[in-house]
């Protein structure tokens, strides 16, 4: 095998410039074990397993702060510090030269999911100026800050206040004025009714949802049954030359069952998939289709 600082020098030979943020390892050759690189932070996860002897020695030699996750889906905890020297638990990651927080403490996820670093470049390119994108399910709203960036005018939606704020950070640190940008907290499905009723049109719509969902009244969302009536809904919010991009890591739907779910909910669109980025070899886990009126 070949050492990880063998590994880490090949990952970043094929990164896209100014990204320090990266899959290093996954799922191979320790099934169940993944390693990130999150600016010169490692973050070991590990499902159903240990953290190899072998990987821990090396990743001792590393010299790096190192921290483990358990990828466990009932007890969701922070990560906790594994080896190399104490850092701050907020600091800085770079993706395509975009700036974004990380907090080490801040719970199970750390304030990305690289698995969505392709789609939130093809959001940059896609988004230009005197055009709206709604951003839903947006945690800490690294696709609103990729389309601020271009020029687009930005809707953050999310069921948590502090995520609203994190994304207001997040723009702050890219010199993107949150002031000129929209943030609603609440609901997605109940805010894509709202926006349809008042007439209000994005040109873009992000919808990104967790497998599962609860509102605020206690109503029960779930990916495998309830995509097609997310994407029929976001459909009535959108101007008609708009597009959306849907995605989700939900592992009990294949490729074809979440296609046949967004088709359903948008029929007569343009539907095209993409692939996962080059680093996550692994498990093809996240579905990714854009649709197009
Ligand atoms: C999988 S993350 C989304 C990741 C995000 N799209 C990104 O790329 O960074 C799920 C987010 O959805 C939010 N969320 C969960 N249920 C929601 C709902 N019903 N309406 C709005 N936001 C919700 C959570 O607060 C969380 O921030």
């Amino acid at each position: 095998m070949n050492t990880l600082r063998q590994l880490i020098q090949a990952r970043e030979a094929l990164l896209p410039p100014e990204t320090d943020a990266y899959r290093i390892l996954d799922g191979a050759p320790w099934p169940g074990v993944f390693l990130d690189a999150l600016s010169d932070r490692l973050l070991v996860s590990v499902r159903d397993t240990n953290v190899p002897r072998e990987l821990r020695n090396q990743l001792a030699e590393l010299g790096r702060p190192v921290y483990l996750k358990q990828l466990a889906r009932d007890t969701k905890q922070a990560p906790q510090r594994l080896s190399g020297p104490i850092a701050k638990p907020r600091f800085i990651i770079r993706e395509n030269g975009v700036r974004y927080l990380m907090d080490m403490e801040a719970g199970y996820s750390q304030g990305i999911f690289l698995d969505q670093r392709d789609n939130r470049a093809a959001v940059r390119a896609r988004c230009h100026s005197g055009m709206t994108l709604l951003n839903t399910f947006a945690y800490t709203g690294a696709f609103s800050v990729c389309a601020a960036l271009a020029g687009a005018q930005t809707t953050t939606l999310d069921l948590s206040s502090p995520c609203l704020n994190w994304c207001k950070e997040n723009m702050v640190l890219n010199s993107i004025d949150p002031d000129d940008h929209y943030f609603c907290k609440g609901d997605t499905m109940h805010w894509l009714d709202r926006f349809a009723r008042q007439g209000r049109r994005f040109d873009a719509i992000v919808l990104d949802p967790p497998t599962f969902s609860r509102d605020e009244k206690g109503h029960v969302w779930r990916v495998e049954k309830d995509y097609a009536k997310l994407v029929e809904q976001a459909l009535h919010c959108l101007t008609p030359h708009g597009w959306l991009l849907c995605t989700t890591n939900c592992r009990k739907l294949s490729h074809l069952a979440f296609f046949e779910q967004v088709a359903a909910g948008a029929p007569r669109c343009q539907i095209t998939s993409a692939p996962m980025p080059f680093d996550f070899d692994g498990e093809d886990y996240l579905k990714i289709l854009w649709v197009e009126r």
